[in-house]
């Protein structure tokens, strides 16, 4: 079994992306705005959040399927309690064939001054940290709490003390609030080992007012950069990889455009989420999820999870993003969609 589900499209199951908690210390405004997510947002209870046992279920499952790589995301996930503990659980799975599975974390770098060693300790392997500004005073109004951006830097830095280095940051460019900033973020990572990328900013949930024009397309993130340091194209580390990579011809590093709104690669999308109270989503703009808590509540075995897995994915068909670019309108399609905090990025 370990060659793997497809499913509709022949798309093999690769990837499992876990939220760990819909909550975040960030109300970055394209995510998380303060209008919406306010005090009195009721976010999720307890005992309405997967165990750690039952997250390490659904995981050692889907990695007897043939999930190569887990990502633990958010929300922030670093603010889950006992966050080590989980990540001991699924350092210790183990292919069919007694291989590691890739595992990472995706962070908004805020606490990695405080856990990055315990969670390099916990058998973490690599973490990625979001940086949308360097200037001080935009960083914090991009996360509407005044969080300060020297402080996630040294997160960066303790981050690949601890070991969990190379760290891979993400950038998604706005229009109009930092695409002035695309080569001085180039710039500042250039030569220092650590990979940027590039995100388009994409129309994930109902409350982030998405519009086409907001969109900075990756073709013009290249352009920018390369006429300054010129980059040439480098064959994806994996397939069905979410980034393009592009290396500096000067040997100082890579980095990588992420274009789900320009140059959608659903074609090769081996993802599936699981969000913070168990349902799984075959895709990251689906509508509705399938409930495995439930399941995993009433007692079902092992082979009965894998049976439900196994039979959702077979099904699965999604490929939004791709649809999405043959519309003509300028607009998202309008329809109810779950929000990035909680399926996760
Ligand atoms: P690595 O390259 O192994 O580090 O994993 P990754 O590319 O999945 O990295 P990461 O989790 O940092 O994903 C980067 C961003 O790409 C996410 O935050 C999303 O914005 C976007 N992304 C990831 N997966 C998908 C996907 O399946 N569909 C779409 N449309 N966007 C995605
Ligand atoms: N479009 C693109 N990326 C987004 N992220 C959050 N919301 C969006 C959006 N609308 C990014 C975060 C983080 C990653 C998990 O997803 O900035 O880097
Ligand atoms: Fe939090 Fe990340 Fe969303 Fe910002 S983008 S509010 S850090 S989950
Ligand atoms: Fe995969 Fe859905 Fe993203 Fe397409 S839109 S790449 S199918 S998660």
């Amino acid at each position: 079994p370990s060659t793997g589900l497809l499913d509709a499209r022949q798309r093999p199951l690769r990837d499992l992306r876990i939220s760990v908690t819909d909550r975040c210390n960030f109300r970055c405004v394209y995510c998380m705005p303060k209008e919406l997510f306010g005090r009195d947002y009721q976010f999720l209870e307890r005992n309405e959040l997967l165990t750690f046992e039952e997250i390490e279920r659904v995981a050692r499952v889907s990695v007897s399927l043939g999930v190569r790589k887990l990502r633990i995301t958010g929300g922030e996930p670093l603010l889950r309690r006992g966050i080590e503990n989980l990540i001991a659980k699924l350092a210790a799975l183990r292919t069919p064939d007694g291989e590691h599975v890739d595992l990472a974390l995706t962070t908004n770098g805020s606490a990695l001054p405080v856990k990055a060693m315990a969670l390099r300790e916990a058998g973490l392997q690599r973490v990625t940290v979001s940086v949308d500004s360097l200037k001080e005073d935009r960083f914090q109004a991009i996360n509407d709490v005044k969080f300060s951006l020297s402080r996630v830097l040294d997160g960066i830095v303790a981050a690949e003390h601890a070991g969990l280095g190379p760290v891979k940051i993400n950038a998604v460019i706005k229009r109009g609030v930092n695409d002035d900033e695309v080569l001085a973020l180039a710039e500042h990572f250039r030569g220092t080992g650590r990979t940027l990328r590039f995100i388009e900013y994409m129309d994930v949930g109902s409350s982030n007012g998405w519009e086409m024009g907001d969109v900075v397309p990756s073709a013009e993130i290249l352009r920018t950069i390369n006429e300054a340091h010129p980059l040439e194209p480098l064959e994806p580390s994996h397939p069905g990889e979410t980034a393009k990579r592009w290396r500096y011809i000067d040997g100082c590093g890579e980095i990588g455009l992420i274009s789900s709104v320009t140059g959608a690669f659903c074609g090769t999308c081996t993802r599936a989420r699981i969000s913070v109270e168990g349902k799984l989503f075959t895709c990251l703009f689906a509508t509705k999820g399938t409930d495995l808590r439930s399941l995993l509540r009433g007692g079902a075995d092992d082979e009965a999870l894998a049976a439900a897995l196994t039979g959702l994915w077979n099904e699965r068909d999604d490929r939004y993003s791709e649809l999405r670019s043959r519309l003509s309108t300028e607009s998202s399609p309008t329809r109810q969609r779950i929000e990035m905090s909680y399926i996760g990025g």
